[in-house]
């Protein structure tokens, strides 16, 4: 895999503003945040609840769309794409892990993996050797055939992971991924992340309010009341 060497997981975000109109009140959750992301970097989102760290990385996820200002992924306008586009793009550019696993309990931890690449028309053959490599990868070798009920919080995670990864996706987007795990698998999975984040040089960036988690970022981006409040590299 080489996802990472084609300059696609850049992301820029330029003065973005998100508001949520809920009855009489309207919420600010976004207030103008601008930021640029290279390609590869391991960027952790900080603040405290409320401070729009889910906001952002639904923006920048193509789930949502902004108010106003601007959001380009490796070099392409996201903010402007109409719905049907911003999907598709979504499907082929970005991985997500979620907080909790969300994985399909019906289907095995393989074929958790194998149906994000039959959605993209991939072949058979190609499915099934790119499952059994990720899955290995991920350290879920001989464990392909479970289904996530019989699977710890950790291993579901690192299915969620694979999952993510297999599509070589330019950008792995994670909300809060340790939040339910205990701090010792929560640690497994990141060391799992910043390893796939270097081996591939995927971008990843994932939100946080655990110090833990943050301890591991190369790059840190504080959000308070929705804005950005520091950005610091190390
Ligand atoms: N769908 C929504 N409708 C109305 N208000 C919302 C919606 N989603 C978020 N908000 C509000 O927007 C603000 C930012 O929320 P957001 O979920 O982005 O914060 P967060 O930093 O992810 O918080 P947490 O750490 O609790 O997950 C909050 O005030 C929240 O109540
Ligand atoms: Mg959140």
């Amino acid at each position: 895999m080489s996802s990472g060497e084609n300059g696609k997981g850049t992301v820029s975000v330029e003065n973005v503003v998100k508001t949520y109109a809920t009855g009489e009140s309207v919420v600010h959750a976004l207030r103008g945040v601008s930021l640029e992301v290279a390609q590869g970097e391991f960027l952790s989102i900080a603040g405290p609840s409320g401070s729009g760290k889910t906001t952002l990385l639904n923006l920048v996820g193509c789930i949502d769309a902004a108010d106003s200002g601007e959001i380009t992924i490796g070099g392409t306008r996201v903010s402007s794409m109409k719905r049907d586009e911003l999907a598709m793009f979504r499907r082929r550019n970005l991985g997500f892990v979620f907080q909790t696993f969300n994985l399909i309990p019906v289907l095995s931890a393989s074929e958790n993996v194998s149906f994000t690449l039959s959605l993209l028309g991939i072949g058979e053959r190609e499915i099934r050797e790119r499952t059994r490599a990720i899955l290995a990868e991920v350290g879920l070798a001989g464990m392909e055939n479970r289904l996530p009920s019989r699977l710890s919080g950790g291993q579901q995670q690192r299915v969620a992971v694979a999952r993510a990864l297999v599509k070589e996706p330019s950008i792995v987007l994670a909300d809060e991924p340790t939040a339910n795990l205990d701090s010792d698998t929560g640690q497994a999975i990141l060391e799992l992340m910043r390893s796939m984040n270097e081996r591939h040089r995927t971008t990843f960036v994932f939100s946080t309010h655990d110090p833990m988690v943050m301890a591991f970022a190369r790059r840190l981006i504080r959000l308070h009341d929705g804005a950005v409040a520091s950005d610091e590299r190390r």
